[in-house]
């Protein structure tokens, strides 16, 4: 395997550990409801989405290809303080895994992102130190492990139809971010990226609802349509935003809570907007005014001959 394999690997495995810390930190996040550490554990998984997008430019830049899966989530845990345990032992891990990454990159822009990344990590491992205090000084009550526990004491269907859109939420955030990453830095890249915030916004938002009626949502994702070319990926989004359209119009009739009816009737609308977006694009790139891929298309020489590599519109963008 070429030291450039190698390399891409590495990067692929720390992409699906930060996916991992993405999804984990946000299920506490949620079981821990409106609180000050609920928020401050929201803005360490800000960060590690950041850590997952310069990783995969930078795996892009590489010539390889950004791994979509996941390692494992662990939601397992008596409670808040077992929870936060965990969580500063994902931190350990990452710290030691980058620290050999950076230790074997023989690529300087490579070595100084890890570097960048890992100081990241660094903080991140004291943070959840510092919040099992709080949690401990506020003794909050232990819930249990967060796998499918069932809401109790609403209708069944609320909650089923919210996991439904969580699911649906999350699969499109990645399949965007993925035609986003082999995109390129163009406008359709750009707002493909723009609309994948927007689905965080609407996973966030019915997953915390999922919480408030005493479930765990279920971060689990669909099939999704990675592949093809600039127009067959921006078809797939379009196909995407209409099946969600569709079944949110139908599920904003099932619902039996009124507020609920109106969150998913914004969403319901973002989507619609969305489609609007993609289906310009889509025109304009019928008009062959679209963004050439970054991969697979383009031969690895080619792109070695290219600028250097870039880590990207989030660095520094809102980095708090
Ligand atoms: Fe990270
Ligand atoms: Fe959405
Ligand atoms: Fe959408």
């Amino acid at each position: 395997m070429s030291h450039k394999q190698a390399m891409i690997d590495r990067l692929r495995a720390d992409m699906r550990d930060e996916h991992a810390a993405i999804v984990q930190y946000l299920q506490h996040a949620y079981a821990l409801g409106e609180t000050g550490e609920a928020s401050e554990i929201e803005a360490i998984a800000r960060d590690e989405m950041r850590h997952f997008d310069w990783l995969a430019e930078a795996i892009v830049e590489l010539g390889g290809e950004p791994d979509m899966d996941r390692s494992t989530v662990d939601l397992s845990g008596s409670g808040p303080l077992d929870w936060m345990a965990r969580d500063a032992q994902a931190e350990e891990r990452a710290i030691a895994q980058y620290e050999e990454h950076i230790a074997a990159a023989d690529n300087h822009n490579v070595a100084r992102l890890l570097r960048r990344i890992l100081s990241d990590e660094r903080a991140h491992r004291d943070q959840f130190a510092g919040l099992s205090g709080e949690l401990a000084e506020e003794s909050v009550e232990s819930t249990g492990p967060l796998e499918a526990r069932a809401a109790k004491g609403v209708p069944p269907q609320d909650v089923d139809i919210l996991q439904t859109g969580v699911r649906h939420e999350y699969s499109v955030i990645l399949q965007y971010l993925y035609h986003n990453f082999v995109m390129g830095n163009c406008e359709i890249g750009r707002e493909l990226e723009m609309q994948a915030i927007n689905e965080m916004q609407h996973l966030g938002w019915l997953a915390e609802e999922v919480a408030e009626r005493d479930g765990h949502p279920v971060i689990g994702r669909g099939a999704l349509a990675l592949t093809g070319s600039a127009a067959e990926m921006l078809q797939a989004d379009i196909d995407a935003e209409r099946a969600a359209t569709a079944d949110y119009t139908r599920q904003i009739g099932q619902v039996s809570d009124g507020e609920l009816r109106e969150l998913l009737a914004r969403i319901r609308d973002h989507e619609i907007y969305h489609d609007e977006v993609f289906s310009d694009l889509l025109a304009a790139v019928e008009e062959a005014s679209g963004c050439e891929l970054a991969t697979p298309e383009t031969p690895a020489d080619v792109r070695d001959a290219g600028p250097e590599l870039t880590v990207g519109s989030l660095f520094g963008a809102d980095a708090d």
